[in-house]
């Protein structure tokens, strides 16, 4: 690891947790250069929060080593925290107060005074959107809304390095939208943002590279582009008029795209894979041969898209099987009341 802390906003080697038997984090290296977005992508179960509240300082790592900004996350942990923020999977403002008023406190909290508070909360009400529910109780907040809060509420004094462990599920596109906006700008103002999300696209979104875990481990490192190409073109989903051409339908484009085809769930659709592909051909090309093929041989399609590849896509790419969630071995509700011997753990 390197001993200055301006290259590098987050180093670990060999970072383990365990729970009882588990191994929630087992051996992550990651390095997350200073000043960008880094996304870790992985499904339920992965470890992501895990990860995330080791390096706030929120848990005692089991083994391996992580530094922030050159900072020890145990030796240093003061440090540390004097330059995180986190924005947790799970709404932390207080139900029952006003958008104003959680800021505003929280603005005290930090030993800002009451002017400055007030100032510096309207200022984030305003630049979230949330001006005109400033006066109401969050408890009456959307998703949306309410996750915006958080992240202002997060983000009072400017910190250094900001966690936000899945800021964007659960929520409409348009509020998803509004959330990815407001990190493009805390990043402009030299913030590092380290990530969580289910969702590839999300990542590829803000992120300027991407680590994807899986049980505890890193399995795949690289800019979003890296990590498409490393999983296929995308995928074509056919919508078709009448379900019984379906099996003809699911012939011509396995041999015709060379790929495994899928049966959805709805009986009138398929999902065909584009195999990554060095010839010029794009996949848009490729996807409208095919479906000319299926003009052809007399299947009417009623329907289709081209779609990025998924997470789950990336998962099958990867380990060979779906992206399903880690099978837990105890509690998985990280919003379940702590044991004793995990608060006392806690570094904090
Ligand atoms: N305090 C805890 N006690 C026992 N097991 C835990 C605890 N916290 C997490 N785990 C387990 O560790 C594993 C990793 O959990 P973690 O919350 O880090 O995953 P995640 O990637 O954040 O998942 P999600 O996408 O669902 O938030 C899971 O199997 C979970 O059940
Ligand atoms: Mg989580």
């Amino acid at each position: 690891m390197s001993e200055r802390g301006d290259e590098w906003a987050i180093e670990t080697s060999g970072l383990v947790k365990t729970f009882g038997a588990q191994r929630a984090v087992n051996g992550v290296d990651l390095a997350v250069p200073a000043g960008t977005v880094y996304g870790v992508l992985g499904p339920n179960g992965a470890g992501k929060t895990t990860t995330v509240r080791m390096l706030a300082t929120l848990l005692r790592p089991d083994g391996g080593e992580a530094r922030v900004f050159g900072h020890d996350v145990v030796a240093e942990a003061e440090l540390v925290r004097s330059r995180v923020s986190l924005t947790g999977q799970y709404a932390s403002v207080d139900e029952d107060l006003t958008g104003a008023e959680n800021l505003i406190l929280l603005a005290r909290l930090l030993g800002h005074r009451k002017p400055a508070a007030r100032q510096r909360a309207e200022q984030l009400l305003a630049a979230f959107g949330l001006t005109a529910a400033a006066d109401k109780q969050v408890k009456n907040y959307s998703g949306g809304m309410r996750r915006r809060v958080d992240i202002a509420a997060s983000i009072l004094n400017t910190p250094d390095l900001l966690f936000l462990d899945e800021p964007t599920t659960g929520l409409d596109p348009r509020s998803r939208n509004q959330v990815w906006d407001i990190v493009r700008a805390v990043v402009a103002q030299g913030t590092t943002v380290l990530l969580t999300t289910q969702y590839l696209d999300e990542a590829d979104q803000l992120a300027g590279r991407i680590a994807v875990i899986d049980a505890g481990r890193v399995i795949a490192e690289g800019t979003p582009g890296e990590l498409k190409s490393s999983v296929g073109a995308g995928s074509v989903r056919v919508r078709l008029r009448a379900a019984d051409q379906r099996e003809a339908a699911r012939r011509v484009l396995a041999a015709r795209l060379g790929t495994e085809v899928q049966l959805d769930a709805d009986p009138l659709s398929l999902t065909a894979r584009l195999p990554a592909d060095d010839t010029a051909r794009g996949p848009a090309e490729r996807a409208a041969a095919a479906l000319g093929e299926l003009a052809a041989g007399g299947v009417t399609v009623d329907d289709f898209a081209l779609g990025q590849p998924s997470l789950d896509e990336v998962f099958l790419a990867l380990t060979g099987r779906p992206a399903e969630p880690a099978r837990p071995t105890g509690p998985t509700d990280p919003d379940r009341p702590r044991s004793d011997n995990e608060q006392k753990e806690a570094v904090a």
